[in-house]
């Protein structure tokens, strides 16, 4: 119910509030902002304060943007070695700036009574708000790692459906709470934003990037080089700014074939008798897959044992994949004595496949937010995103002829004996929770 209302509700009552409300303040009210300007009340601590929070939190909000856009491009972007580590870095030291930023405007408000002449509630709500926001993002690259990485497959595609009108907020649901803070202050943050200071940011004047420049001719000739000078400069950049111009509209244009994409995803299919008779024969396959896969797993739960490997076939560095009885992915190992070792492979922090090659530490590593679990013992590494151990799951090798050598519940004690030229003869199985062997 509150996963909900923040992750579904929340948006669209912000997006409402945000888009209306907008409308009306710049039709009606847009001066009031820049009226209560406190540039003239102090300019030190605002320079040291402004400039850092407004540099920090453009390129964060920039970097936001294109992941949640354009998230093939950004994986794209990401995918050379090393690229992920420098982008989370540079997030992390821009995420500090705006903080440092921001306490000095939040420090300058409260302690300059000047300033605190053109302050308004208001105006301390949205910069603590502001501080709140950045400070839980800061926490969400600290405590689930790569988060550049994992938002293409998880927050984007969410971010897609609320767009497109179709929520679908499993994709996030499983997230800690840290990320849905950080998630409803953005929502929060659009409301707010007709109501405060905020809409400055709908008024930049962006106009100036490509309006000609205005120039002033001096009389006196050391003035008009310099004059003549400064139409230079302005006049380089104009033709900088028109190529990056260019460049937003190829940009823009590639977008229109996004556009087109969630058009006829709107418009959906009309499909001909044909075409319907085929969708209806795919979807009856579809069906009967479904079928013949709970047929596989109610098959699997009648069975006592589960076939996984032949001892001879594990080894102690790569993993043996296999599915167990609840349908969820398993790896099974050879331990340094000798025997095996069967772990679940769904990772516990977000569920991920954990992968089965074993590092020079014995662990094996979950790619999807970095966590790295010990073998032997299935825990995850201190400060990972998982917090507990991947599960054992209980084993039983049985010889040629069907008799159980050696079995092990999961956590409990080894139970039977066996010589390892008899171990090289068996079969490893899965043994059914609960079983007496
Ligand atoms: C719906 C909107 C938003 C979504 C989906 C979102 C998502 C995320 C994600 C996934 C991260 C982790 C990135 C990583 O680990 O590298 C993050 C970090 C961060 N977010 Fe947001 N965010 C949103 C809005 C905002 C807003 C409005 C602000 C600030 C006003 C903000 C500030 C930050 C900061 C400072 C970080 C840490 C630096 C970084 O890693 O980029 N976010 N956000
Ligand atoms: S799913 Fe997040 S670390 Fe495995």
């Amino acid at each position: 119910m509150v996963d909900a209302f923040i992750l579904v509700g929340l948006p669209y009552l912000a997006i409402a509030v945000g888009i209306a409300g907008s409308v009306w303040r710049l039709r009606n009210d847009r001066y009031s902002a820049s009226a209560r300007s406190s540039q003239f009340m102090e300019n030190r601590a605002l320079l040291w304060g402004s400039a850092p929070w407004h540099i920090g939190i453009i390129l964060i909000l920039a970097g936001h943007a294109l992941a949640l856009l354009w998230p093939g491009l950004w994986s794209a972007l990401l995918s050379p070695p090393g690229v992920l580590e420098v982008v989370e870095g540079t997030g992390m030291a821009l995420s500090l700036l705006c903080l440092a930023g921001l306490g000095v405007l939040l420090a300058r408000r409260i302690t300059s009574a000047r300033v605190q002449a053109v302050t308004t509630t208001m105006d301390l709500v949205v910069a603590g708000l502001l501080f709140v926001q950045v400070l839980l993002g800061l926490l969400t690259a600290v405590h689930l790692r790569h988060g550049a990485a994992w938002s293409t497959g998880t927050v984007a595609p969410y971010f897609w459906s609320l767009i497109t009108l179709r929520p679908d907020m499993s994709y996030v649901a499983d997230f800690p709470a840290l990320f849905k803070l950080h998630l409803a202050g953005a929502w929060l943050l659009l409301m707010l934003l007709p109501f405060t200071r905020l809409i400055h940011i709908l008024s930049v004047p962006i106009g100036y990037l490509w309006r000609a420049p205005q120039i002033v001719i001096w009389n006196n000739p050391r003035r008009r080089q310099q004059a003549v000078d400064a139409h230079i400069t302005a006049e380089s950049r104009r033709e900088f700014f028109k190529g990056f111009a260019g460049l937003t509209v190829a940009a823009g244009l590639l977008s229109l074939g996004v556009l087109e994409k969630l058009f006829n995803y709107f418009k959906g299919p009309q499909p001909d008798a044909q075409a319907e008779a085929d969708l209806l024969a795919k979807k009856l396959r579809r069906l009967q897959q479904t079928a013949e896969e709970r047929e596989l797993e109610l098959e699997r739960q009648r069975q006592k044992m589960i076939l996984v490997a032949r001892y001879s076939e594990l080894v102690e560095n790569k993993g043996h994949y296999f599915i167990d009885y609840q349908m969820n992915p398993g790896l099974a190992f050879k331990g340094k004595d000798g025997l095996p070792i069967v772990l679940s492979a769904k990772c516990t922090h977000l569920g991920c496949t954990v992968g089965s090659q074993v590092d020079e530490q014995g662990r094996i590593l979950c790619p999807c937010h970095v966590s790295y679990f010990d073998i032997a013992t299935g825990n995850p590494n201190p400060g990972a995103p998982a917090k507990s151990p991947l599960p054992r799951i209980s084993w039983a090798l049985v010889d040629p002829s069907g008799k159980v050598l050696l079995s092990r519940k999961a956590g409990g004690p080894l139970v039977g004996q066996a010589d390892p030229a008899m171990l090289a003869q068996c079969a490893l199985y899965i043994t059914k929770p609960g079983s007496q062997m």
